[in-house]
């Protein structure tokens, strides 16, 4: 993967900002636990819904909730060939994907599939993400033309897009306190010369917390003779 990781710290602090925009957080992917296989051992529990019953979701978008849960890759997502990879999109993430984005716009989204993830070289075999194709995002200014000149697409990509893709992967969605996870970036890229003012900006910020943390240490530690 080649996700500038060393971004997320910073994107962090405005994701919060960007996820407080969103409004209220009514989890919609997230809130169904997957449901337990239909086993047979299961008992009849009275307080466990039926396992296929989606919990009827309030939006009028009966087609986001209609794929069943993701269950993930079956096994780490990283160790895939690049054949499982391509098999695993073709009938996990596009099935799961797409009812999503056509949620979202039946027109637009009428023809989705693996180029409007990976752009017109995924004809050609390319895949790489994130797609420097895809609209550019810029995490310093929280996102602020976007949020602009489209909102819907904002909070459908956070709150849908975003998660359900994380799942698929099998990764944890972007967390600010871990500061990793899969997020906005694994797809989308920053305006050129963003990602080279974040690197510096995270840099500084990684030397004044450590210098604070642990400097005072090492300065001991040579200063004093043993
Ligand atoms: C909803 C968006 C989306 C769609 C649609 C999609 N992909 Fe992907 N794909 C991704 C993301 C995100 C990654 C990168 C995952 C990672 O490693 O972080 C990826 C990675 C890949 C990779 C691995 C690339 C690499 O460099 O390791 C292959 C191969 C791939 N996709 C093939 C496909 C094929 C084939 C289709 C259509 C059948 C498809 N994808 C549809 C989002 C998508
Ligand atoms: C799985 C890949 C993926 C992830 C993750 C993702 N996006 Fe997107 N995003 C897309 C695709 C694909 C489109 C373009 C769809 C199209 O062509 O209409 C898009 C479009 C957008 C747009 C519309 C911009 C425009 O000019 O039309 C915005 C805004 C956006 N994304 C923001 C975000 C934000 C913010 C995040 C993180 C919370 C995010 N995206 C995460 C795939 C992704």
């Amino acid at each position: 993967m080649t996700i500038p990781r060393f971004i997320y710290p910073t994107i962090a602090v405005l994701a919060a900002g960007v996820f407080a925009a969103c409004g209220g957080a009514k989890p919609m992917t997230e809130s169904p636990p997957p449901p337990p296989p239909p086993a047979e051992s299961a008992p009849p529990a009275e307080s466990a819904p039926p396992a296929e019953s989606a919990p009827p979701a309030e939006s009028a978008a009966p087609a986001a909730s209609e794929a069943a849960p993701s269950e993930g890759p079956p096994k780490p997502w990283d160790d895939m060939s690049t054949d499982e990879k391509k098999a695993y999109m073709k009938h996990e993430v596009v099935p799961h994907m797409k009812p999503l984005f056509v949620a979202q716009d039946a027109k637009r989204y009428s023809d989705f599939g693996c180029e409007t993830c990976h752009g017109k070289g995924a004809k050609k075999g390319k895949f790489k993400m994130p797609n420097p194709k895809l609209p550019k995002l810029n995490p310093m200014d929280k996102f602020a033309k976007a949020k602009k000149k489209h909102p819907e697409m904002l909070e459908f990509m956070a709150k849908k897009v975003k998660p359900e893709m994380a799942k698929l992967l099998g990764m944890p969605e972007f967390d600010p306190h871990t500061m990793k996870g899969f997020g906005c970036f694994d797809c989308h890229t920053m305006p050129p010369g963003i990602a080279a003012k974040m690197k510096k900006a995270m840099a500084k910020k990684a030397k004044a917390e450590k210098e604070e943390k642990g400097g005072d240490k090492d300065k001991d530690d040579k200063g004093k003779k043993k």
